[in-house]
C-alpha cells in the first residue's frame, strides 16, 4: 500500500469539509477582518497619546477629538466583539456538521472492509481510528484559523506598520518575531520524540487496562487481581515518567520563552527611546509599540504547542486514512447483479484456500451439492469445515477455483444478494447488545413483532425469554454476553428461521444444547430444512445420521462420502470417528 501523505490527509479532509466552503469562506475573512482591527486599533491609541502630549492644554476642540478617537476605538472594538461571536456561531456549525459526517462517511466507508479487514484489527483500535478521524480535523481547524491565520496577519499588519514609521524599530521587531517562532517551531520539533514516547506509554497503558478488565473472568478465575495491578501500576508509572518529562521540557521552554519576550520589549523599547531622543518618535509612539508587543506576546506564546498538535493532528488522521485507502478485501464487481437462486445446487469446484502464505487451508476442494439435497461435513477439527462454509458466503474470496450456486459463480454476484440467499447459524454466535427482539428481527427487519415470536418458539428460545423479567426487552450484553452459550444458539437459530432463504447453513448449531432441547430443535428444523439446500457441520454424529448425504474431511480436503451406512460399511475415518463416539456411550 502507498504511503499515505499529507496531500491525502487534505484532500480527505476536503471531502467533507468541501459542502461547508461558504461558510468556511466567511469564517476566513471576519479571521483576517478580526486580525486587522487589532492592528488598527493601536494607532488610534497612538493617536490619542500625541493629542494628550501635544496640548497643555485642554479646550473644548481637543476634548471634542479625543472623544471623536475613543469614540472611533468603541466602534472597533464593537467590531471585533460581533465579529468574534459571528466567527464562533460559525465556526460552532460547520465544525458540528463536518465532523458528524466525517465520523459518518468513515464508519460507511468501513463497512464494506472484509470479514478478514475485522478479524485482523481490534475493534477498541478501530473506534478510535474512526473518532480521531473528525478529531482531528477539529484541532487542525481550531489552531489553523484561529491561532496561524491570525498571527500570520497580526504579524504582517504590525511590521508593517512599524517599517513604515521607522526602519529601525521595524527590523528589530522583525528579528526578534523571527527568532521566537524558529526557536518555538525548533524546540517543538527537538520535543516531538518525548510527545511520541509519552503517546506510545499511553497507548501501553490503555492495552493493559482493555486486555485485564476484558479477561476479568480469567483474573478472578486465576486469582490474579494483584498481578493485574502490578502490571498496569508499572505501564502507568512508565507513562507518568514520560509526562513529566514531557511537561517539564515545556516549563522549560515556557522559561526560556517569557525570557526572549523580556528581552525583546527591552530592545524594542531601547531603539524606541533613541528614536524618540532624536525626535522621529512620539509618545504615541511608544503606546503603539507597546500595545503591539502584548498582542504579538498573546499570539506567540502558545505557538509551540499549536504545531505540536498540527504534528499530532496529522498523524492520527494518517492511521483513519490508511484504513479509507486500504483496498477492500472482498470487492464486489463493477458489473455484479444479484444472484438468482431457483434450486440451490451449489458446486465447489478445484477451489483453493489458505489464510496466510505457508499452510493450505483447503486444496483442490471439489463438493456438488444438489438442489435440496442435505449435506452434512464432518471431520477432525481444524479439517476446514468452517472455512469452506465461509468462503461459500464470501467472507474470503478463494485464491484458485470457484464457487457456483444455480451457476453462477459468486465472485461475479453482489454479497449482499448472495448473503440474503443464504441463511447461517455460526459456530460461535454473537448478538448485538440490543433487546432479544431487536436481534432477532435482525433475520428480516421487516418482520412483525408477532413473526418474531413465532420464530422464537420453533427455536425453543420463547420459553427461556418469556422467564426473562423484560422478556423480549431484554438486552443481552455485549456481544450477547449474558445469555448462556446453548440461548445464544437458540437466538440465531430463530434469527435464520425468520430469514427463510433457500439455502442454510448449520455450523454447529445445536452444539451447546442439551440432549433434549436439541431433540426438540432438530423438529423445528426439519420443518426448516424442507425445499432448502442444507449443509450441517456436527462433531455429535447422532445429528448427521439422517442427513442424504455425509462429506468427511481431513486436512482441507473431502477424504470419503456416502450415507451413513456406506461410510461405516468402508472402515475409513468416518467409521472411526463413529466408533470412538459410540463407543463411549457403550
Ligand atoms: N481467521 C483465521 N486466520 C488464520 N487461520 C485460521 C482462521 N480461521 C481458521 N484458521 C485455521 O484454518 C484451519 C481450519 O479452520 P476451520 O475453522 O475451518 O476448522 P473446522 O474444521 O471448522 O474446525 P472445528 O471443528 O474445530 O470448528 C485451522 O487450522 C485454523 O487454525
Ligand atoms: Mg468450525
Amino acid at each position: 500500500m502507498p504511503e499515505i501523505k499529507i496531500k491525502d490527509i487534505i484532500k480527505e479532509f476536503w471531502k467533507y469539509a468541501k459542502p461547508y466552503k461558504w461558510f468556511l469562506l466567511i469564517f476566513f475573512v471576519v479571521i483576517i477582518a478580526n486580525s486587522i482591527i487589532a492592528v488598527v486599533t493601536p494607532l488610534f491609541y497612538k493617536d490619542l497619546f500625541n493629542t494628550v502630549a501635544t496640548n497643555s492644554v485642554a479646550s473644548d476642540d481637543v476634548v471634542a477629538s479625543l472623544i471623536k478617537i475613543v469614540i472611533i476605538i468603541l466602534f472597533l472594538n464593537g467590531g471585533s466583539w460581533l465579529l468574534f461571536r459571528l466567527g464562533g456561531t460559525i465556526d460552532a456549525y460547520t465544525s458540528t456538521r463536518i465532523r458528524a459526517e466525517m465520523d459518518e462517511g468513515v464508519f460507511e466507508r468501513l463497512q464494506y472492509h472484509s470479514y478478514k479487514f475485522f478479524t485482523d484489527n481490534f475493534a477498541g483500535s478501530l473506534m478510535r481510528r474512526v473518532k480521531r478521524f473528525s478529531q482531528a480535523y477539529d484541532t487542525l481547524s481550531m489552531v489553523i484559523f484561529w491561532n496561524l491565520l491570525s498571527l500570520v496577519v497580526v504579524i504582517t499588519g504590525f511590521l508593517l506598520v512599524l517599517f513604515n514609521r521607522n526602519i529601525w524599530l521595524g527590523a528589530v521587531m522583525f528579528v526578534a518575531m523571527i527568532a521566537i517562532v524558529a526557536a518555538n517551531v525548533l524546540f517543538s520539533i527537538w520535543k516531538l520524540k518525548y510527545d511520541e514516547d509519552r503517546a506510545q506509554k499511553d497507548t501501553k497503558a490503555s492495552g493493559v487496562l482493555v486486555d485485564s478488565i476484558t479477561n476479568n473472568a480469567n483474573v478472578k478465575l486465576f486469582s490474579g487481581r494483584i498481578h493485574e495491578q502490578k502490571l498496569f501500576t508499572t505501564v502507568r508509572e512508565e507513562l507518568a515518567k514520560a509526562e513529566l518529562i514531557s511537561w517539564l521540557l515545556a516549563e522549560g521552554s515556557f522559561t526560556i520563552q517569557a525570557l526572549f519576550m523580556v528581552l525583546v520589549e527591552f530592545s524594542v523599547m531601547y531603539v524606541a527611546i533613541i528614536f524618540w531622543q532624536k525626535g522621529i518618535l512620539t509618545v504615541g509612539d511608544f503606546a503603539l509599540i507597546q500595545a503591539y508587543l502584548i498582542g504579538l506576546f498573546q499570539r506567540l506564546w502558545n505557538i509551540g504547542r499549536g504545531m505540536r498538535k498540527i504534528y499530532e493532528a496529522f498523524a492520527d488522521a494518517k492511521e483513519t486514512v490508511e484504513i479509507l485507502h486500504q483496498p477492500y478485501g472482498v470487492k464486489d464487481k463493477p458489473i455484479a447483479k444479484r444472484i438468482k437462486v431457483n434450486k440451490g445446487k451449489i458446486d465447489f469446484v478445484k477451489v483453493d484456500f489458505n489464510y496466510n502464505k505457508t499452510r493450505k487451508t483447503l486444496e483442490n476442494f471439489n463438493i456438488n451439492i444438489n438442489p435440496g439435497e442435505r449435506v452434512a461435513l464432518v471431520g477432525p477439527s481444524g479439517a476446514g469445515k468452517s472455512t469452506a462454509v465461509k468462503l461459500l458466503l464470501r467472507f474470503h474470496d478463494v485464491d484458485a477455483g470457484k464457487i457456483l450456486i444455480d451457476g453462477q459463480n459468486i465472485a461475479d454476484v453482489t454479497q449482499d444478494s448472495l448473503r440474503e440467499s443464504i441463511g447461517f447459524v455460526p459456530q460461535d454466535p454473537i448478538l448485538f447488545h440490543r433487546s432479544l427482539m431487536e436481534n432477532i428481527r435482525y433475520g428480516n427487519r421487516k418482520a412483525s413483532d408477532k413473526q418474531v415470536m413465532e420464530a422464537a418458539k420453533l427455536a425453543h428460545c420463547h420459553e427461556f425469554i418469556q422467564g426473562l423479567p423484560e422478556g423480549y426487552k431484554t438486552f443481552v450484553g455485549e456481544r450477547g454476553i449474558k445469555l448462556s452459550g446453548g440461548e445464544r444458539q437458540r437466538v440465531a437459530i430463530a434469527r435464520a428461521i425468520l430469514k427463510n432463504a433457500p439455502i442454510l447453513i448449520l455450523d454447529e448449531a445445536t452444539s451447546s444444547l442439551d440432549s433434549e432441547s436439541e431433540a426438540m430443535i432438530q423438529d423445528a428444523l426439519k420443518t426448516l430444512m424442507k425445499n432448502k439446500t442444507v449443509i450441517v457441520i456436527a462433531h455429535r454424529l447422532s445429528t448427521i445420521m439422517q442427513m442424504d448425504r455425509i462429506l468427511v474431511m481431513q486436512d482441507g480436503e473431502v477424504v470419503d462420502q456416502g450415507t451413513h451406512a456406506d461410510l461405516l460399511d468402508r472402515r475409513g475415518l468416518y467409521k472411526k470417528l463413529w466408533s470412538i463416539q459410540a463407543g463411549s456411550f457403550t
